[in-house]
């Protein structure tokens, strides 16, 4: 840890007595603390310094701790983006290498993690409902270590909130300091109480950690960290931290090693990938350059999310357009079809742009999927600026989107601002829009009836498991009838009948290598 690292970092240990006076207490716990004492800071999250990200390769599990898990069980929760999935992947990875062995059940799991999202209200009530309903858990099995992670973790009202009322929680950590999850096990069990570790800024780019993956087709690959965007509403440059690339070679050597291994199919993941490479001082190296990299490795299937509209240069519009294993399918977050509310969004393009953007994707990669995420009820957003967003949606036909209602978050600029929309007005927008969205979507899934696609077949539906299911290189969800043998394959399937956001079809053959149709 290095010396800004340290003054970030706040290791706070409450005794039963120190917990029953903090109970009457919603704000400064500092004076029940023997330890120093440093919540989450959202103001100190909001810094972005000049210093220049140190790559640390040499993360390994100390000697001592390598049997603390020995006959004990664990058991991740994940609420939050594929980012926040595959943290849960480098935990599962160190609690692993701890001697630890995974359980799905949740009553006699010894270590109990919940890996939250800040995204929005009821991405955080779900959470709290969670830790609640582990309250009586822990009072049936003490010994359970129940720990709180992931984005909610940065922010200090959670924090406190949980200090107040939820003392059934063992352990609080951070985004920035997953790899300290031995050292945070140690002190939770010698401590006996609560545990809180959470780095307010970002910590170097750590290479290395050990990953228990979710599956052996599909692989999520971090190629950044972080957010520098700071859109007015939005929580994740608070709680992620400043942007980190990691280096071209170790994605790469990343990449190399699954497709050895045998996945088939990578999703790159950045918070803003289109940004990736910039944070590295003399480095002239972008998504497109990374991406064409990739595109010659021998793995089918090549996802990336999510790219911010404002930086998606010609180069990667011509790398995907090129094909080979980039899927042509690009999620591009638009928010809004109307340029005030995108101006105090600070999404830093406007409508017109968002379309002639659109337009360069559709003519270099004509059979192009593009999907989208909506907010809608921004403050004081009226009535004929929710209309430009429908409009917007017409004129790019987008296959799908995820829409939102807009969340107050606090500590963003967007939490300040005053909001005449009434709730009910803003549910109405989300049901108009919704409408919208599936029948664009169903007009996109017809077009494959009686079209041969490509799938990458990755299990057997839950009600019939002579079912099997998988996705297109467009993302459409395919249910047809093949033998288990299929799973893990990319498979021809032709569709019978299209539905608003799947399709069915019949086999015809496995594919010896498949290969992107564009
Ligand atoms: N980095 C991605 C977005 C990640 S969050 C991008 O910029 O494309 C995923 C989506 O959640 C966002 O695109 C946005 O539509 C939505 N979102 C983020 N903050 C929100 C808030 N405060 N209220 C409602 N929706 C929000
Ligand atoms: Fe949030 Fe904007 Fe960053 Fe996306 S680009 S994570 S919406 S701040
Ligand atoms: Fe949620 Fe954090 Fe992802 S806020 S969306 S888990 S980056």
């Amino acid at each position: 840890m290095n010396e800004e690292q340290r003054k970030h970092t706040s290791i706070n240990i409450l005794d039963e007595r120190d917990k029953k006076a903090a109970k009457k207490e919603t704000k400064d716990y500092s004076k029940y603390f023997e330890h120093v004492y440093q919540p989450p800071s959202l103001k100190e999250a909001k810094k972005r310094g000049k210093e220049t990200i140190k790559y640390n390769d040499d993360f390994q599990i100390e000697e001592k701790y390598r049997n603390m898990g020995k006959g004990k069980t664990f058991l991740i929760k994940t609420y939050g983006c594929q980012m926040n999935a595959h943290d849960t992947e480098v935990m599962g990875g160190i609690l692993s290498a701890l001697g630890f062995e995974a359980t799905d059940d949740i009553n006699t799991a010894d270590v109990i993690l919940i890996n939250t999202c800040a995204i929005r209200e009821n991405a955080e009530n779900k959470v709290f409902s969670e830790i609640g309903n582990l309250k009586h858990l822990k009072k049936e099995r003490p010994e359970t270590l129940i720990g709180v992670c992931g984005c909610m973790s940065q922010e200090e009202s959670v924090v406190n909130k949980i200090l107040k009322s939820y003392q059934n929680v063992d352990m609080i950590f951070g985004t920035h300091n997953i790899h300290r999850l031995p050292q945070i096990l140690e002190e939770a069990y010698l401590a006996k109480a609560m545990v809180v570790e959470v780095w307010s800024k970002e910590g170097d780019v750590i290479e290395n950690l050990p990953k228990v993956r979710a599956g052996n087709i599909k692989a999520w690959v971090n190629i950044m960290y972080g957010c520098d965007k700071f859109c007015t509403y939005c929580i994740v440059p608070f709680t992620r931290g400043k942007e980190r690339s990691r280096r071209p070679e170790d994605i790469i050597d990343e990449v190399r090693d699954l497709a050895r291994q045998g996945y088939q199919e990578i999703t790159l993941l950045g918070q803003n990938v289109n940004s990736y490479g910039k944070d590295i001082d003399g480095l002239d190296y972008g998504l497109g350059d990374l991406l064409e990299d990739i595109s010659k490795i021998d793995i089918p299937r090549v996802r990336f999310t999510t790219s911010h509209p404002w930086d998606f240069t010609d180069r990667m519009i011509d790398v995907i357009a090129n094909g080979g294993n980039i899927v042509p399918h690009i999620h591009l977050p638009v928010q809004s079809g109307n340029n005030q509310v995108l101006k105090i969004m600070g999404r830093k393009y406007t409508r017109e742009s968002y379309l002639a953007l659109v337009n360069s994707i559709k003519e270099a990669i004509p059979n192009v999927a593009l999907t989208t995420d909506i907010i809608v009820g921004y403050p004081n957003e009226t009535a004929e600026q929710f209309e430009e967003t429908l409009s917007l949606y017409d004129e790019v036909e987008f296959e799908h989107a995820y829409t939102y209602i807009y969340s107050q978050r606090d500590g963003t600029p967007a939490a300040k601002m005053k909001d005449n929309v009434p709730q009910d007005v803003k549910k109405e927008r989300l049901q108009i829009l919704n409408k919208k969205v599936g029948y664009y979507s169903e007009k996109a899934m017809s077009q494959y009836e009686g079209a041969t696609v490509n799938v990458l077949c990755e299990g057997t539906s839950k009600k019939d498991d002579t079912v099997l299911s998988g996705y297109t290189e467009k993302n459409k969800l395919v249910n047809f009838k093949a033998p288990k043998s299929m799973i893990g394959k990319i498979v021809k399937v032709k569709i019978d009948e299209a539905k608003q956001y799947s399709l069915n079809g019949t086999f015809i053959e496995e594919t010896n290598k498949a290969v992107v149709t564009h």
